[in-house]
């Protein structure tokens, strides 16, 4: 068969050959309806009849992987998608590296590699049920179909680890499938299994902050997962990563329509002063402190998924060869680790400071490192907009000991420049720093929806180009047709 292209006869799409593997593919059509289920019970709330104007994967070909066209939800056609198989490819780092890659699970690693997949899949669906809220308020049709085309991929990221779960697995993996559709964001009892993933997504520009930190965090993951001497994981990492740009994208524009929309009214106001919070706010728009106060938040909740700092799992994860680092096949090094030294942040004394470790103990600090480094390149690029309308304030990333749950810092208190602070301290001007119950009422006061085509909230400046290169006035979503 055709590798670059999808197979969309059956139930479920797919470049696996499913047609000749009939143990999976019962395996998938018997989860189908469960996954339908928890669609329906906890995917976007309303808007499910609605035509969204949608992209699916048709082929995994780089060069033209999706057709667009409007689509009812429910009717996605959600599949398994893995990139091409590199032939002959070896494990590229750890104590196996050199070896074949893997086409089957390794015994000796198989619970590992199961929790692995289990722990990334959980947090597929988990995002989708943080932001079934956010339909109804959307700030244009363009951003409604934005929403949905990020929750419908990720709804196939579960397909694709569900995939893996099935068909390497076993009956554990059988079981763990059931669970992905059982747990529930912010459960008190079946929780999500990572905190970030657990937490709100209140409003639009929680949604764009959790698309350009928290996705991004899925990207740093994936990026490790697609280095795995397990190569189906490796295949199916890669393509997920073609769909979760997207979501990035999304998270980025966004932020700087918000912050581009600010200035500009703030310019035609002649305000020039971004503290001045009241008048900022009466032009119905979100002042730039608020906005930072966001993006410390999601930085923060987003940090704590890289783990703690120094971690024997990650070591052994890497070592075994099921996980690598961030682009692993560009890294200059033995890719084995096993002598080498990497700087850690930790808490020693009670105070901040670098600390030579391991480094195969200290993957998860340099992934976090890396990511830090990819986050600040679109943080840039937000500066740039607010300095050419000429507002004098600037976007920072708050130091990464500031509000952690996990790791290091979880047992202080740290200000945004990583100065730790008393209990009381802490109290006193935590609404420095985080959004205060004031700021997410403003906030939520503005969420008033505009599903005229064309039109945009008052608060969020107009794309610069529509998706597909659709026209500015193009209808996105045809809600009357619910
Ligand atoms: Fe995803
Ligand atoms: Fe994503």
């Amino acid at each position: 068969m055709n590798i670059a292209q999808v197979d969309y006869d059956g139930l479920i799409p797919n470049n696996v050959g499913l047609g000749q593997d009939l143990r999976v593919k019962h395996a998938l059509e018997k989860w189908h309806p469960g996954y339908i289920n928890w669609w329906n019970d906890m995917g976007p709330e309303g808007f499910q009849e609605s035509l969204v104007y949608l992209r699916t994967a048709i082929s995994v070909d780089p060069k033209g992987w999706a057709k667009f066209d409007y689509v009812r939800m429910p009717d996605y056609r959600w599949g398994v998608l893995l990139a091409p198989q590199h032939e002959g490819r070896k494990i590229p780092f750890g104590m196996h590296k050199g070896e074949d890659a893997w086409q089957e699970v390794p015994g000796e690693y198989r619970a590992m590699l199961r929790r692995l997949v289990v722990i990334q899949g959980d947090t597929e669906p988990a995002s989708v049920e943080q932001q079934r809220h956010l339909g109804k308020t959307a700030p244009s049709l363009y951003d409604m179909r934005n929403l949905f085309q990020v929750n419908v991929e990720e709804g196939r990221h579960l397909w694709a680890m569900v995939y893996l779960l099935q068909k390497y697995f076993g009956t554990d993996g059988r079981e763990e499938a059931e669970a992905l559709l059982q747990r529930r964001s912010g459960h008190a009892d079946t929780p999500r299994m990572l905190g970030a993933f657990n937490e709100k997504t209140p409003d639009w520009l929680s949604f764009f902050m959790f698309t350009y930190f928290t996705d991004r965090d899925g990207k740093m993951q994936l990026e490790a997962l697609a280095q795995s001497g397990f190569d189906p994981l490796s295949r199916t990492c890669r393509f997920m990563l073609t769909e979760e740009a997207h979501h990035m994208f999304v998270g980025e524009t966004g932020v700087t329509r918000v912050i581009q929309r600010t200035c500009e009214a703030m310019k035609q106001a002649g305000i020039n002063d971004p503290t001045n919070i009241e008048a900022v706010r009466k032009l119905g728009v979100i002042d730039l402190p608020t906005i930072q106060k966001k993006a410390n938040m999601h930085f923060s909740l987003t940090l704590d998924l890289f783990g703690n700092e120094i971690s024997t799992n990650a070591a052994n994860a890497f070592h075994a060869g099921l996980k690598g680092r961030y682009r692993e096949d560009r890294l200059k090094d033995d890719h084995q680790l096993e002598g080498g030294t990497y700087p850690v942040l930790r808490l020693i004394d009670g105070k901040i400071q670098n600390e030579d470790s391991p480094a195969l103990s200290a993957l998860n600090m340099r992934l976090r490192d890396d990511y830090v480094v990819d986050c600040n390149v679109g943080v840039g690029r937000w500066n740039k907009v607010i300095a050419e309308i000429g507002i004098p304030f600037e976007i920072k990333l708050p130091h990464v000991a500031f509000h952690r749950h996990i790791g290091e810092f979880a047992s202080i208190k740290a200000d945004v420049s990583g100065n730790v602070l008393s209990d009381a301290d802490w109290t006193k001007r935590r609404n420095e720093f985080l959004p205060s119950d004031a700021d997410r009422e403003f906030i939520e006061g503005l969420m008033q929806p505009q599903f005229e085509p064309a039109k945009f909230a008052s608060w969020i400046a107009p794309p610069r180009v529509g998706i597909d290169n659709k026209p500015g006035d193009f209808e996105y979503v045809k809600i009357a047709d619910a």
